[in-house]
């Protein structure tokens, strides 16, 4: 197991990749912090974690407000002793194109993608430097790059990029690392709703040429939280079936 011990925290857990990176934390032995702004799906997720032999403790929160940050952390110290890993998952999406997205559709994004990463962050990185260890996987997305009808969730992935970056700097120094992940399409709620021809489009633009599933990204969050990662800090996988390589 390549997390046995350790307490990791899963924002937006209660679907999609979230879920998916807590349930294959649980089974590599980590005991796992499950939170999510919706309480439905989360209680499941955490039986899951149990079942696979390990921890779970469910924690409802928004990533938007600091008190809940602040909470999650609190709940990880009181019933597990301390937090290692931060998973900063939750996100979500309000397309439109930039002449009509409105305002409160470019709060919303920047409030949850970006600030609710920084806000996560902070609550749990003073632990992490105390004890000389940590790891911060952050979610950037191949939409990072620009996509039309996206300027929100761009602008908001593409701050994740040097948020990453600028923690990676500030905590190198203490054992913590703070890396991001910029998935490509990904088969969750997020893609589900998009109708059978778009997404013929979109996985024409994956080399690999398919989507890609929840656990596959997991995959990514495993690897970075882990042991072996220690020497990886400052970096965006893009795990994204080559759709970011090339001209
Ligand atoms: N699915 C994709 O194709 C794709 C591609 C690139 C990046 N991503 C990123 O991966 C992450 C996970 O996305 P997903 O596809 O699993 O989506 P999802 O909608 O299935 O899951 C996101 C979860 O975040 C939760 N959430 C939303 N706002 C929250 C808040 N304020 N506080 C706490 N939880 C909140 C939602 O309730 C939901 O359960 C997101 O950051 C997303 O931007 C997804």
């Amino acid at each position: 197991m390549r997390l046995a011990g350790k307490v990791a925290l899963v924002t937006g857990a209660a679907a999609g990749i979230g879920a998916a990176t807590a349930r294959r934390f649980g089974r590599e032995g980590a005991l796992v912090v499950v939170n999510d702004a919706r309480a439905d799906g989360l209680e499941a997720v955490a039986a899951d974690v149990r079942a696979a032999g390990s921890k779970a403790l469910v924690v409802a929160g928004d990533v938007t407000k600091k008190a809940d940050c602040e909470r999650m952390v609190g709940a990880a110290v009181r019933d597990f002793g301390r937090l290692d890993i931060l998973i900063n998952n939750a996100g979500i999406n309000r397309d439109a194109m930039a002449a009509k997205m409105t305002e409160e559709q470019w709060d919303a994004v920047l409030a949850v993608n970006l600030k609710g990463t920084f806000l996560c962050a902070q609550a749990a990185l003073p632990g992490m430097r105390e004890r000389g260890w940590g790891r911060v996987v952050n979610t950037s997305s191949i939409g990072s790059l620009g996509n039309i009808g996206q300027a929100n969730y761009a602008a908001s992935k593409a701050g994740v990029i040097g948020l990453t970056k600028t923690l990676a700097l500030e905590y190198a120094k203490y054992g913590v690392t703070v890396n991001a992940v910029a998935p490509g399409p990904v088969m969750t709620a997020m893609l589900a709703g998009v109708p059978d021809a778009i997404k013929e489009k979109i996985i024409a633009m994956v080399p690999v040429g398919r989507i890609a599933a929840p656990d596959e990204i997991a995959s990514v969050h495993v690897f970075l939280a882990s042991d072996e990662a220690a020497f990886i800090t400052g970096q965006v996988i893009f795990a994204d079936g080559g759709a970011s390589v090339g001209i």
